[in-house]
């Protein structure tokens, strides 16, 4: 209750106030600086003055280096299948309960003031204030990723934003950088397909599907493990822009998908998400011809059915932008007790990297404390001090700051799994150290294959046309030659058509004739281009 007070204090209400300093002292005028003589210079005694200016002067962070446009809105999430069997978590036991969510949608590559409507991934993340702490569900709008190991990933953001001599394009994947790591890269090659479809340009947040990408646990309270991926299913269906329209979108209103979402809310439409699991156990880890641990891949849901277990409202819009959508700090690794992680080399990076990047973007190891990312119960351990603490703790009353001691038996204490901490699943893990690609992680072409024949006609025609949209602006030819004979690998009928458009010879007849052996066929060739 004292928190929950102590956060209200922090919601400021300026209605019917009178202007103050940050020291609380009533200002008479904010709109003369204080001067020598009416004409005169202005004097540095002037405090109020110093105080606005600074404060303004410091008022921008950096943006986030990835998903710096975004978002955000509250609501709770209820869940609708007690999932004891699964997992210890209480917020997928307790059916009818609902949980405070925050959610910050985004998109990737553009600027914190980029357009809404551009052909780009979108980020889907939820942060929940469960009663066993935070989890965050820091997930995207496509169930697959790029890339299958994180220490490729600043050099798949390189790529991708704006080249580094003139900062162009702004926001968009069309230009030589993307396109040359694309084609040096085939693990990218499903994902590619799925950013170059109807799903790359949503027509709403409201209508967008979400993904948790990686695998994870859930793990019960017997200690036994089921693998798991997270799903949510937009109850308002999904729809798309086409491209057309989301250019002319883009030059009249960049804030599209924003206003849309802050509309909807405002309006009392709320937005509403269904969670999906597909749950895999751990004996039938090895039963596909993926490797469930790679993020390139999902699990098909007609192997592995997704089952809808709750639902999501977004219920009320932020009360202010900086303080919630742009301070809130999303992490993978914000798990409660009965779900936890796995060996996914993707999964593994990003749990060293959203800490270490919000070290920076927020100012220090402080910024749990910030209202948007506290947890909804008090905070007990003994890390202090740093830049803009926040929390007063009663150390001359407890003295002790460190634990084991004996100066005071009240301090905290680690709790034992009954009473709710976090116990690691007990995974065996051996082997040799090496820095290697599993070879279970080869096949690159074939779930873009399987995407690309259950797409309709017309969002066939949709993903030809934006494959000659973006690889016509290509200016290496060789670049446009790579590309084209990956998509050769995923169908011929395809790069035959976008050959035709880039202006790329393209041999049909012998490309059939080298199929047979093409597996390692451009991976070759990519090997060759990266070494010479
Ligand atoms: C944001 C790193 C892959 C979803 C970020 C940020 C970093 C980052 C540094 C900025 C965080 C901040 O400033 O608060 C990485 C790395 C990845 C990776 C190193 C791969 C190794 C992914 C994947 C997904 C994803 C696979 C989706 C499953 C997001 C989302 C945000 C984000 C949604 C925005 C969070 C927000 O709205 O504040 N990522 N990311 N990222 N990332 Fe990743």
């Amino acid at each position: 209750m004292k928190q929950e007070n102590e956060q209200k204090e922090l919601h400021v209400n300026n209605a019917d106030t009178l202007l103050t300093t940050n020291t609380g002292v009533r200002v008479s005028d904010t709109d003369n600086s204080l001067k020598a003589g009416e004409r005169g210079p202005t004097l540095l005694e002037d405090f109020h003055f110093r105080e606005k200016m600074t404060h303004f002067d410091h008022e921008r962070i950096p943006e986030r280096v990835v998903h710096a446009r975004g978002s955000g809105a509250h609501g709770y999430f209820e869940l609708f299948e007690d999932m004891s069997r699964y997992t210890s978590a209480g917020i997928l036991r307790h059916t009818g309960k609902q949980t405070p969510v925050f959610v910050r949608f985004s998109t990737v590559v553009g600027f914190r003031g980029s357009a809404d409507t551009v052909r780009d991934v979108r980020g889907f993340a939820v942060k929940f204030y469960t009663e066993e702490g935070n989890w965050d569900l820091v997930g995207n709008n496509m169930p697959v990723f790029f890339i299958q190991d994180s220490i490729k990933f600043p050099d798949l953001v390189h790529a991708a934003k704006p080249e580094p001599h003139n900062e162009m394009p702004q926001a968009s994947a069309a230009h030589d950088s993307f396109w040359d790591f694309m084609s040096l890269t085939p693990e990218s090659m499903h994902m590619l397909f799925w950013v170059l479809s109807d799903r790359g340009i949503p027509r709403s947040y409201q209508n967008m599907e979400g993904f948790g990408v990686h695998t994870f646990r859930l793990v019960n309270e017997q200690g036994e493990s089921h693998f798991v991926k997270f799903h949510w299913k937009p109850v308002a269906g999904m729809a798309s822009l086409v491209w057309d329209e989301a250019q002319k979108i883009a030059g009249k209103n960049p804030d599209y998908n924003r206003q849309q979402l802050w509309e909807s809310i405002e309006e009392g439409n709320f937005p509403e998400y269904e969670l999906g699991v597909q749950i895999i156990e751990e004996k039938d880890e090895f039963m596909f011809d993926f490797d469930i641990l790679d993020a390139t891949k999902l699990w098909p849901e007609e192997l592995v059915p997704v089952r809808i277990i709750g639902k999501m409202t977004l219920n009320s819009n932020p009360d202010n932008f900086f303080a919630e959508t742009e301070q809130v700090a999303f992490h993978p690794g914000h798990v409660v007790p009965g779900i936890d992680v796995t060996n996914d080399p993707l999964l593994q990076g990003r749990l060293f990297s959203y800490v270490d990047t919000q070290l920076l973007r927020l100012g220090g190891p402080n910024f749990q404390e910030i209202p948007i990312n506290r947890p909804r119960m008090q905070v007990h351990n003994n890390q202090r001090d740093g830049f803009m603490r926040q929390t007063i703790n009663q150390d001359r009353k407890n003295r002790a700051n460190y634990y084991p001691n004996s100066l005071n038996n009240n301090s905290p204490r680690p709790a034992t799994a009954a009473e709710g901490g976090y116990v690691h699943y007990q995974e065996k893990v051996e082997g040799h150290k090496i820095r290697k690609r599993s070879e279970s992680f080869n096949d690159h072409y074939t779930q873009a294959r399987l995407f690309y024949n259950s797409m309709t006609a017309p969002e066939q025609k949709h993903i030809a046309e934006a494959f000659n949209f973006e690889l016509g602006k290509v200016e290496h030819l060789h670049i446009r030659e790579r590309m084209v004979e990956h998509i050769a690998q995923v169908d011929v009928a395809l790069a035959v058509q976008v050959a035709q458009e880039i202006g790329v010879e393209f041999d049909e007849a012998s490309w059939k004739a080298k199929l047979k052996d093409t597996a390692h066929n451009v991976a070759d060739k990519v090997a060759s281009a990266v070494s010479s």
